[in-house]
């Protein structure tokens, strides 16, 4: 169906397993788990509904929070290119996990390696 939504296409149920796959790998990725909060819960909660308007679907995270702002929202942490490319291979990880389907997986995965890299706030340091 060409009138339907990424967000549609993907739906709630597929893309609320992603975001909670996702962070259950962010929770164990050494340059990942130290910049983020030991409960991931309301962070989970917060990009199923980020994703949820990203993908086209209702602006239910704008609603609650107001604009995202994302690169903003970011500054605080410390985000690297190589923390850019951890977060990324989480996402591959995940999205392998729930099974999404090839095309809607590489069109999330660009968009997604677009939005990481404008994210990037902080040179990688070698140690
Ligand atoms: C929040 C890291 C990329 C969407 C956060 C937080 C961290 C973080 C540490 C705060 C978590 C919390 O306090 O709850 C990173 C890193 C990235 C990255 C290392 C690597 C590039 C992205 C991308 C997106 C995104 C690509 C969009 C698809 C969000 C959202 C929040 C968030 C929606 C919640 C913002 C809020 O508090 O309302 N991220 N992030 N992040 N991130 Fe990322």
């Amino acid at each position: 169906n060409q009138n339907i939504t990424p967000y549609e296409a993907i739906g709630e149920k597929t893309l609320s397993r992603l975001v909670d796959s996702f962070y259950g790998k962010v929770q164990k990725h050494p340059l990942l788990f130290p910049i983020f909060p030991d409960d991931l819960t309301e962070t989970a909660r917060k990009q199923k509904q980020f994703l949820t308007q990203y993908l086209g679907g209702p602006q239910v995270y704008t609603e609650e929070h107001g604009h995202p702002m994302l690169r903003a929202r970011h500054l605080p942490f410390p985000i690297t290119p190589a923390r850019a490319n951890a977060w990324i291979s989480c996402m591959k990880e995940a999205m392998k996990e729930v099974e999404l389907e090839d095309e809607l997986k590489d069109f999330l995965l660009h968009r997604l390696q677009l939005t990481a890299h404008h994210m990037v706030n902080t040179a990688d340091v070698d140690n």
